[in-house]
């Protein structure tokens, strides 16, 4: 339960002063009764608001990390197979969906949110978001591959992916950071040296690094100043 200035004022209807003005005019009813009250306390999920007599549209926003696991979709909806929305089936009323995909197959970080003007700014091509994964992979990395990521790696339609950072780590597992997002990018940029993904976890996208207490198939909230560093 919230207070009913506060949740209107978040929700630009005016200052603090100015809402708290209104409230006492009788402009605002909760359920179909005029609320006199600035400290009268909503559920904003449940409780029906008008202002005026017209519908108070109340979503807040929410943010989660999710350690995606292997078998479930980056999708809303999806016929055959579960997806992550359902895996935050909690949050199913204030309808999130994942910012971006990661493929049935590769786990880790996705961000799932209802924030539609962050997540369109996070894909936004404008921005460059970078996105790093761990990449198992079989074949051989040669050294003189690092500069080919760096030079920027031509993938199997012919686009010439933009520069990208790759470490390696174990003779068969790489970091690699990339900051766009093309249909199964990683996977093709190491086919194109002819080698293979055989496992991909995204461990970090943006400023955020996937937290190492969530085991697959959990979620947590961000913390405000997670949420802070994605708008930046
Ligand atoms: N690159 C891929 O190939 N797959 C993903 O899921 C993400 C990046």
């Amino acid at each position: 339960m919230e207070r009913l200035d506060k949740i209107l004022a978040h929700l630009n209807y005016g200052s603090r002063k100015e809402v708290k003005e209104y409230i006492r005019k009788g402009y605002f009813m909760v359920n179909g009764e005029t609320i006199y009250d600035d400290d009268h306390k909503i559920n904003p999920l449940e409780d029906e608001i008008t202002f005026d007599g017209e519908k108070v549209e109340y979503t807040e926003k929410v943010y989660f990390m999710l350690n995606k696991p292997e078998d479930v979709v980056s999708a809303t909806w999806d016929p055959r197979y579960k997806t992550v929305v359902d895996i935050l089936s909690d949050y199913a009323k204030q309808k999130i969906f994942p910012v971006g995909r990661l493929d049935i197959d590769t786990t880790g970080l996705l961000i799932m949110t209802n924030d539609g003007k962050l997540a369109h700014k996070l894909l936004s091509p404008k921005y460059h978001v970078w996105k790093t994964y761990e990449a198992r992979f079989t074949g051989d990395f040669k050294s003189e591959y690092v500069k080919k990521f760096e030079e920027g790696i031509t993938i199997d339609d012919g686009y010439t992916c933009l520069p990208a950072k790759v470490e390696l780590i174990q003779k068969d597992l790489a970091l690699v950071s990339i900051h766009e997002g093309k249909y199964h990018q990683v996977k093709r940029m190491f086919e194109a040296l002819d080698m293979k993904v055989v496992q991909l976890k995204r461990v970090s996208f943006g400023p955020l690094t996937l937290d190492s207490n969530l085991s697959l198939g959990e979620y947590r909230a961000l913390t405000e100043e997670e949420i802070k560093l994605l708008k930046e």
